[in-house]
Formats: structure tokens, C-alpha cells, sequence
């Protein structure tokens, strides 16, 4: 019974589905990752003409916040997303600021994007890149679509991931992030940084920057 409950938990983390599994993991989202979205806006210091994309949005908390930084000026915010229940989620309580075009969602994978080349201004991501089946295909797709010298961000719980990987529930997914940063420096992004932040919780940061040059 516990490595059915481990798998089922490990399959719906990397791609929530329309059973009780997907269902329980979107609530957890919403509890837990809250905090990780919040700032991971916060850290792409998000201006009012920004063009913006969420790489695994889930819920939409993240498009919530960045949806509030550019609100009063010219920016957009765009979200991708694999799993179609995650998708209706976000499009259910982020109907107003989809009408209004401000926000706009697809469902479709970071290996091939859907925007034009040097379209964003910052791009952000949280607890998603460890389900990239190819990371340098993805890297590779992310600095098509960033802008020369925009930011790409990234918040994780490092500790919280550990206690899920020691419950057998990362079965899907690598979070290691010296991984994902050598994934970052081989597909030219340079100013890469890893930073401990706290906000009510403790967690992390990892931030680089698109070199085209
Ligand atoms: C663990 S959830 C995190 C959701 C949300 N960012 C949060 O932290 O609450 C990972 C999300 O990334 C999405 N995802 C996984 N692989 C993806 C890919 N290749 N492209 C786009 N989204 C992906 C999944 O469908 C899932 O909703």
C-alpha cells in the first residue's frame, strides 16, 4: 500500500492528473508553495512593462503575483503548463485577468515553445524543473524566448525536498541543483547564483542571467 500511495504521489507531482492523487497534490500546492511563488516574483523583480513567463504555474499563485505587478503598465504574463487539470485550475481563478488579456495560458511543454524569439523580459519557475525530461533541451528553448540579458528564477525548499525524496516520492523527478546549474551554464547563462532566503520559512533561491552574446 505505501509504495502505491509513494508512486502515485511521485507520477502526480510531476504532472497532476484528474484522480484523487492529482487532486490531493493541487491542494497541498496551494498550501505548502504559497511562500516559493510569492517570492520567486519578488526575486524577478518584476517592472510594470514586463513581459513575463511561468514555466509548471499549477494552481496560478505565481501568476496571481506577477498578474499584480503589471497590472498598471504594458507587461503581460504568460504560463505553460502540462497538466490540463492544473491548467483549468489557474484558468478558473484567473478568469478576469485572462479576458482582460493580461494573462495568458497554454498547455504545452518547456521543451517547445510557443513565443517568439527574444520575447521575454523575465521567466520564472517553482518546484518544476526537476521533471524536465531533457534539461538542456529546455535550457535551450528558455534562452530562445528570454531576452538578451533577462533573468531566470527559480525557488525551491531544499529541506522540504529531501524529506520528500527520503518518503519515496520523488520518484519522477531530480532536484539537485548543482545539476540544474550546470544545465544553466552550459546553454549560456552566466551570473548564476544560489541564495538562502527567509520568509516566514527558510528556502532557496537560484538565479541566472541570458547571455547571447
Ligand atoms: C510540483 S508541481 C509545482 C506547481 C507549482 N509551481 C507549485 O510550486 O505549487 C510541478 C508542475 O510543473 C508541471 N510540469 C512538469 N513538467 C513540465 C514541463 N515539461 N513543461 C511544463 N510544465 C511542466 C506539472 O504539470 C506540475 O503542475
Amino acid at each position: 500500500m505505501g509504495q502505491v500511495v509513494a508512486k502515485q504521489v511521485s507520477k502526480n507531482l510531476a504532472r497532476p492528473d484528474s484522480g484523487p492523487f492529482g487532486w490531493l497534490v493541487a491542494r497541498k500546492f496551494l498550501q505548502l508553495n504559497k511562500v516559493l511563488e510569492v517570492n520567486a516574483v519578488k526575486v524577478c523583480d518584476i517592472q510594470p512593462d514586463d513581459k513575463v513567463l511561468e514555466v509548471g504555474f499549477g494552481p496560478g499563485l505565481g501568476l496571481q503575483a506577477a498578474y499584480k505587478r503589471v497590472k498598471d503598465g504594458k507587461g503581460e504574463v504568460h504560463g505553460i503548463e502540462i497538466s490540463e487539470r492544473m491548467l483549468k485550475m489557474a484558468e478558473g481563478s484567473l478568469s478576469q485577468e485572462i479576458l482582460a488579456k493580461k494573462v495568458q495560458l497554454k498547455f504545452c511543454s518547456v521543451k517547445k515553445l510557443p513565443y517568439d524569439p527574444n520575447y521575454f523580459d523575465k521567466i520564472f519557475h517553482v518546484n518544476c524543473y526537476y521533471f524536465w525530461p531533457d534539461l538542456d533541451m529546455a535550457m535551450q528553448e528558455l534562452q530562445r524566448v528570454i531576452k538578451p540579458q533577462g533573468k531566470l528564477v527559480t525557488t525551491l525548499n531544499l529541506e522540504r525536498l529531501k524529506e520528500v525524496k527520503s518518503k519515496n516520492m520523488m520518484q519522477c523527478g531530480n532536484f539537485d541543483p548543482d545539476r540544474y546549474m550546470k544545465a544553466l551554464e552550459r546553454n549560456g547563462f552566466t551570473n548564476i547564483k544560489m541564495a538562502d532566503i527567509k520568509d516566514k520559512i527558510a528556502f532557496q533561491s537560484i538565479t541566472a542571467t541570458a547571455n547571447k552574446n
